[in-house]
């Protein structure tokens, strides 16, 4: 196949042409030129912004196109439509984060999806980034109809993750003495190996799959945070130990949950972590080995000597464990 990858050069998009190349297929990337310029030697880019700039595309045809960089339907709306018979199918990166309500459990592909009441919007915040995801997700619909594939996935995670919001655990896990852990160990833990989304989106792209897809894992089964950080230990050979910190004493301590604890769904959220991917899996979605994920994420991140975004640092995980000795007396 030929296949035209929208972005492809930060890391959701850069693990899919990774194994699209690796898997034969022909590869055209469209950007800007600006992230990672120069990281896939021998394929063709055309360089130009998806918002008016779509000019080298024009003429051109595709088997397949994979948009991993749509954030706004306006935007969205252009490239599908000039691509609307240069291509037999359409593969849209959506997200989780479409679903309007997460205060419920076990959201599949018929839950509600969020709605903005502001569809002009074209700022992409906290707020805005599901809603606009889920209009874009209508566009493709709209052109493509039976011809394309909307994958939704979880917190991607793995090599290249600028978010670290699974590499804080792996470098966190492997590093020794306590640490916070969010809550309970049982509690449930849900994020996909940025490599088993890669081979999941090319599947459905290269069989036409079509409809939409939940994709997050990183087991068929559920995964509880204290399986996980176990094995994050196990992988970086630590000895380091897990204090899990009930959520009443990290609210009064002020924690910032999404930035200090990445990953964890808050107990008014379950659905973060519960979010069934049952369509998917029987649709071929697999997952590797979790010491994989593991394992590559930290030697990426020791080799790339990588400073981190999220997570605790050691004064802060001192203060908690303080309030918590404070929260027993
Ligand atoms: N990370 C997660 O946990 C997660 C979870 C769920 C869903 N997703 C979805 O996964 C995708 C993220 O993909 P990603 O990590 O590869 O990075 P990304 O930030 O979405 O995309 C970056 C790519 O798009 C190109 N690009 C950005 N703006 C452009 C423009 N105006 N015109 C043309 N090209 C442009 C960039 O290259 P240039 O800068 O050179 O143009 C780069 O190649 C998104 O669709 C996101 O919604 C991510």
């Amino acid at each position: 196949m030929h296949l035209l990858i929208l972005g492809g050069t930060n890391f959701v998009g850069r693990h899919l042409v990774e194994r699209a190349i690796a898997d034969g297929h022909g590869v055209t990337l469209f950007n800007r030129g600006r992230t990672n310029p120069g990281i896939f030697k021998g394929i063709e880019e055309v360089h130009g912004d998806r918002d008016g700039g779509l000019d080298g595309l024009n003429g051109r045809t595709f088997d397949r196109v994979v948009d991993v960089s749509g954030y706004v339907p306006r935007i969205v709306r252009q490239s599908a439509e000039l691509l609307q018979e240069a291509t037999d199918h359409y593969t849209f990166i959506s997200s989780v984060s479409v679903y309007a309500d997460f205060t419920t459990t076990g959201i599949d592909e018929a839950s509600p999806v969020a709605t903005t009441p502001d569809v002009a919007v074209e700022d992409i915040t906290r707020d805005t980034y599901g809603p606009l995801k889920a209009l874009c997700e209508d566009v493709v619909r709209s052109v493509y109809s039976e011809r394309c594939t909307i994958v939704r996935p979880g917190i991607v995670a793995g090599p290249f993750d600028d978010t670290d919001r699974f590499t804080y655990w792996c470098m966190r896990a492997s590093r020794s003495g306590e640490f916070v852990a969010p809550d309970d160990a049982a509690r449930p833990v849900q994020f996909i190996d940025a490599r088993d989304l890669a081979a999941f989106t090319l599947m459905t792209s290269e069989d036409s799959l079509h409809g939409v897809f939940n994709a997050t894992g990183p087991l068929k089964e559920a995964l509880g945070w204290g399986d996980f950080l176990a094995r994050c230990a196990d992988v970086g050979g630590s000895d380091a130990l897990a204090v899990w910190v009930p959520e009443r004493v990290l609210g009064e301590a002020g924690v910032d949950l999404g930035r200090e604890l990445p990953l964890y769904a808050p107990l008014d959220k379950p659905g973060f972590a519960t979010v069934d991917c049952e369509r998917a899996i029987a649709a071929g979605l697999e997952f590797s080995p979790l010491e994989r994920s593991i394992e590559d994420t930290l030697t990426w991140a020791r080799e790339d000597d990588h400073e981190l975004t999220a997570g605790m640092t050691k004064a802060r995980e001192e203060e908690i464990l303080e309030a918590l000795r404070r929260s027993r007396l």
